[in-house]
């Protein structure tokens, strides 16, 4: 027996010296020294042997156990430690290392227009409101004196969603609902996305901006309508330029006028960007209809207001000098990332 002990050490001398992992070593290890392993059915084998030998091979065996027992754990701490620091090399961070650039983005031109609008009259004291793009029927043409006759309620020119909901065609609704809501003194501005049933083409989009303005107060005039956009004409378009006013029509207007503003790229003289005529129009404003008044609840006789409104893009289109509305939309890096 003594000497199948010590050719059982020998071979585990042996394998033990070729272990190559952590798993090797454990599979060995319950091969010599498990439940089954071969060592231990040899200690279990010492029954049969007489005293006197029983003493001195139980020593021997124990003392080949130890032996297994320790070169086994060694193994295994030296492959243990190995595999840590293979996974502490794997996830060393390197702080010296340059980090990876991560691009920043730049706003779209049209929120840096609608923004640049917005501190116009925001420097004027106005608030900002906003209100829905799905609005009612009655809050987009009814409630803004457009009878039922208005060409604009025509149902090629509307996104209708039922007979009473449309998708807004302008942002005049926020009128309506700014006097619902509100006392005079009224002093607010409302941009937002409006809708029409356009075909794009370089000029026309479906879906549009536009920034509406509303004042209403005990004795404004036309002379407070022109002293505010002259304002912001020239804080916008720089502090040479002048506005004219022209008669147009609007329901929700009486009287009713469009804005121009002389060329800010020639100065007036004429050019491609003013198509030769020196101005430019900007937006179409007026002095708010009673009738638009009295849906709000508001006493005509003593309260009276302007409104105004323009459309973004245009007004984006000819400062920046984009030639084509669809690069609004189509957010291409390129033409986008020119604008901050
Ligand atoms: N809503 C008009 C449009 O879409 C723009 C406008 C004109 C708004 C005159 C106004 C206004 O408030 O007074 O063309």
């Amino acid at each position: 027996m003594k000497e199948r002990l010590t050719q059982l050490m020998q071979e585990a001398e042996k394998k033990m010296s070729c272990i190559s992992s952590l798993q090797e070593a454990e599979e060995l290890r319950i091969k010599l020294l498990g439940k089954k392993g071969e060592l231990t059915e040899m200690l279990k084998g010492m029954k049969s042997l007489a005293p006197e030998e029983r003493k001195s091979f139980g020593q021997a065996a124990n003392e080949a156990r130890a032996k297994i027992e320790n070169t086994l754990n060694e193994r295994m701490e030296y492959f243990r430690n190995a595999q840590k620091e293979l996974a502490l090399a794997a996830e060393k961070v390197d702080v010296t290392e340059p980090a990876v650039p991560c691009e920043l983005g730049s706003r779209h031109l049209l929120s840096v227009t609608i923004d640049e609008i917005t501190s116009c009259f925001r420097s004027m004291g106005f608030s900002v409101s906003e209100g829905p793009e799905v609005e009612t029927v009655f809050n987009n043409f009814d409630a803004l004196n457009a009878g039922p006759n208005h060409p604009a309620r025509d149902m090629t020119d509307t996104f209708y969603i039922t007979d009473d909901v449309l998708l807004r065609t302008q942002t005049s609704p926020v009128q309506v609902r700014t006097l619902l809501s509100q006392k005079p003194p009224i002093k607010v501005i409302a941009p937002g996305r409006c809708f029409r049933c356009d075909t794009p083409d370089a000029t026309h989009s479906p879906m549009f901006h536009q920034v509406e303005g509303l004042v209403v107060d005990e004795g404004i005039t036309m002379a407070d309508l022109k002293g505010v956009l002259d304002q912001f004409a020239k804080q916008m378009f720089g502090s040479s330029t002048r506005t004219k006013f022209r008669p147009h029509h609007f329901p929700f207007t009486e009287p009713s006028a469009e804005m121009d503003v002389s060329c800010f790229k020639c100065g007036g003289k004429g050019c491609k960007v003013c198509k030769g005529s020196g101005w430019i129009e900007i937006l179409g404003c007026g002095m708010v209809h009673p009738n638009v008044l009295k849906v709000g609840g508001i006493d005509t006789e003593k309260y009276t207001g302007f409104a105004f409104g323009m459309g973004v893009e245009r007004v984006a289109m000819l400062k920046y000098e984009v030639d084509d509305i669809r690069l609004l939309y189509e957010n291409d890096i390129r033409f986008v990332k020119q604008f901050k």
